[in-house]
């Protein structure tokens, strides 16, 4: 008889793992997979292995512009994803110590929830029956995968893949067409734009980047765009032949040629087939049902992670988990969703926390946009020649506080956390002009944004 029971090793769950076993918490993980979940095998780390080797031979190809010569620059795409994989072992191999350092015992196969008995919450993985006090359910999420016409039998051939087989995928396809501009299609679109395919995003929304400011997300399609991606935007898929794409836009058919069609048109919580029906928990339009501290309708049970359909980010599924074990330990804690940040790791890089001038409408707050170029930043100009980055600060007229910062532009990914603490604490623009920035960074044009 365990303390708790975790399904699922992914981020929310590991993560959950390591600090119930420390806290006392006898635990158990069940993961079907590998440890890491989605993120660490089939979609951050090997992403990010990926764009940077992109990255590399971008600045190859542009490194005339700062004054060095490479006339053969090339790239091997085989090569990168050996090097992914080696990535992913390692990091994969770290958790598992992780998890035994911590004194987490773990369970490799495919759990489901028996039932609730006077003991507890019975699990069973193939012919053992394994008991908990509590659940934390972290089964994450896979690729939706719509009711396109032929969609599914280009699935099945190879014609069409998602997340998890264009990240094993060894050959370059001449031509990708990628259905869906989001974050998972403009990342992909970037590498493979990158390594020399045709890139062709379809994307249903006259924008791409989704949730993302309009004027960001603006800039990034004309970076894109003059990179070479083709955008469709407002088309809608009709069909997935064996060759093709066929297409609706402004009224006309269009028909998009491809080797190869990536899928990317979000994702769907796991909650089938783990026996949640057995227990009675709550589901809403598939995804698990849970309150803040990640609490479900069945007492003894919790859910984070992508399975309750909430935010869907690595980073967010760790912060669920952290706060559902200490929920189980009586300690006061709660997810603040609005001071998440996101980021989209195309070149340049896009990231955003808080409010945007978009939701400040909808929400019918009184406040001002700040929006500055980063050619402000001197170290900015000079390492991106020709570069349009911007920033935009959004700031309540009332008070003055923070409430949510845009940026496009390269090291977005690794500012936007100091962004977060001033949306997190509500910090006012007074508060942040007393902290100094270090000179010469990008982060610096947040501060002068103050000033504005
Ligand atoms: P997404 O929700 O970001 O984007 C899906 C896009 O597909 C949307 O723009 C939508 O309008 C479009 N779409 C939907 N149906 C369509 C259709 N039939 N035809 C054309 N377009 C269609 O989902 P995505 O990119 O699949 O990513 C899934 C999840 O993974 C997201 O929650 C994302 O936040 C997360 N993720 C996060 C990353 C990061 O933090 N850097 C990287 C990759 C994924």
């Amino acid at each position: 008889m365990y303390e708790l029971i975790i399904l699922g090793g992914g981020p929310a769950g590991y993560n959950a793992a390591e600090r119930a076993a420390k806290s006392g918490l006898s635990t158990l993980l069940i993961e079907g997979r590998a440890l890491g979940g989605v993120c660490l095998n089939e979609g951050c780390i090997p992403t990010k292995t990926l764009l940077y080797s992109a990255k590399i031979f971008d600045y190859a190809k542009h490194s005339e512009e700062y004054g060095v010569s490479l006339p053969n620059a090339s790239i091997d795409h085989a090569k990168v994803v050996d090097r992914k994989d080696r990535v992913v072992k390692q990091l994969v191999g770290g958790i598992g110590a992780k998890m035994k350092h911590a004194g987490v015992t773990v369970v490799n196969g495919r759990g489901e929830i028996v039932e609730r008995d006077s003991e507890g919450f019975k699990v069973k993985v193939g012919d053992e029956i394994y008991a908990a006090k509590r659940l934390l359910i972290c089964t994450g999420s896979e690729a939706a995968v719509p009711p396109i016409p032929g969609l599914r039998e280009a699935v099945a051939s190879g014609f069409a893949v998602t997340n998890r087989e264009i990240l094993k995928m060894k050959t370059v396809p001449k031509k990708l067409a990628v259905i869906g501009g989001g974050v998972i299609g403009l990342e992909m679109a970037s590498y493979f734009n990158s390594i020399g395919s045709k890139v062709t995003v379809i994307e249903m929304l006259d924008h791409i980047g989704g949730p993302t400011d309009g004027e960001i997300a603006a800039i990034l399609l004309k970076n894109y765009k003059k990179k070479g991606v083709e955008f469709m935007l407002g088309a809608k898929v009709t069909a997935v032949g064996t060759k093709s794409v066929s297409c609706e836009l402004d009224g006309k058919a269009v028909e998009v040629d491809a080797d190869c069609v990536l899928c990317a048109v979000g994702r769907r919580a796991n909650t089938a087939g783990i026996g949640l029906e057995n227990i009675g928990v709550l589901t809403e339009r598939g995804a698990i049902v849970t309150n803040e501290q990640g609490r479900t309708n069945i007492s003894g049970v919790w859910a984070a992670g992508d399975v309750n359909g909430k935010s869907m980010l690595a980073h967010t599924a760790y912060r669920e988990g952290e706060v559902a074990v200490n929920d189980m330990l009586g300690k006061k804690d709660a997810v603040r969703y609005i001071s998440i940040p996101s980021v989209i790791y195309t070149n340049p890089e896009v990231a955003a926390v808080g409010e945007t001038s978009e939701s400040i409408k909808a929400k019918g707050i009184e406040a001002e946009v700040r929006s500055l170029t980063l050619r402000y930043s001197g170290r900015y100009v000079a390492e991106n020649e020709g570069g349009d980055g911007i920033v935009k600060v959004i700031v309540d007229k009332a008070h003055h506080r923070v409430l949510g910062v845009h940026m496009i532009g390269n090291y977005a990914s690794e500012i936007i956390y100091g962004a977060a603490m001033m949306v997190e604490n509500e910090m006012r623009v007074e508060d942040v002009r007393h902290f100094v920035f270090p000179h010469p960074t990008v982060c610096e044009v947040i501060r002068e944004a103050m000033f504005e």
